[in-house]
């Protein structure tokens, strides 16, 4: 039970009524969701939980990002969250779990593609288990308010971000 699983394959319904059930359905409207507005989750770092009867008991989502330079130029980041877990079963090592399983696939990347990972979340949980902090974040802009110290990055060893930009959805490059 509660093993981790992709999450590809779920049925948005049941993703969504999670969601609300952990942020309440005004959700939409945080600075995280205009971040990363118009792309798709990364089915490759998406993570779900179930519990015994199936249903959906956790879920973590990652999007393609940017930080978007004065000059036009993009550094991609990995957008973490929401992580969310259903209220009834939090505070039992699930979120933990699916952070875990995201960290360890993250660095089992070959080196030099493992990509920086960026989340508007508590300090206190993500510092704490997986090393994110403000540290590469204080010059960055979003596109809404945000409370700079929840503003958090993980930066693979050897690798410097921007110090400024303006994070926001990921440009694909035409085909
Ligand atoms: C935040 C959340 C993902 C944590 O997952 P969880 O399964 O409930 O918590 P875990 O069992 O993994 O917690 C592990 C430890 O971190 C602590 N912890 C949990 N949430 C924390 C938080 N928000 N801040 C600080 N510490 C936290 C726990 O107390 C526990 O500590 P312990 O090991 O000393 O007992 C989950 O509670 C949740 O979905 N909350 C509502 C939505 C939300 O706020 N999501 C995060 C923003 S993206």
């Amino acid at each position: 039970m509660f093993a981790i699983h992709r999450l590809a394959g779920t049925a948005d319904t049941a993703i969504a009524g999670l969601l609300d059930a952990a942020f309440g359905p005004d959700r939409h409207g945080r600075t995280a969701y205009r971040i990363r507005r118009g792309m798709a989750w990364l089915t490759d770092l998406s993570f779900a939980t179930f519990d015994e009867s199936g249903a959906l008991a956790g879920v973590l989502q990652s999007w393609p990002v940017a930080l978007t330079g004065a000059d036009g130029a993009q550094m991609p980041l990995v957008m973490v969250g929401p992580v969310a877990i259903r209220p009834d079963l939090q505070l039992h090592g699930l979120g933990r779990k699916l952070m875990d399983h995201l960290i360890a696939t993250v660095d089992a990347l070959p080196a030099g593609e493992s990509p920086p990972l960026a989340m508007i979340g508590d300090p206190d949980y993500y510092g704490r288990f997986w090393g994110f902090t403000t540290q590469a974040t204080g010059g960055w802009d979003v596109p809404g308010p945000v409370e700079r110290h929840r503003l958090l990055a993980r930066v693979p060893a050897g690798m410097t971000l921007p110090e400024t930009g303006m994070m926001g959805p990921r440009e694909i490059a035409a085909a």
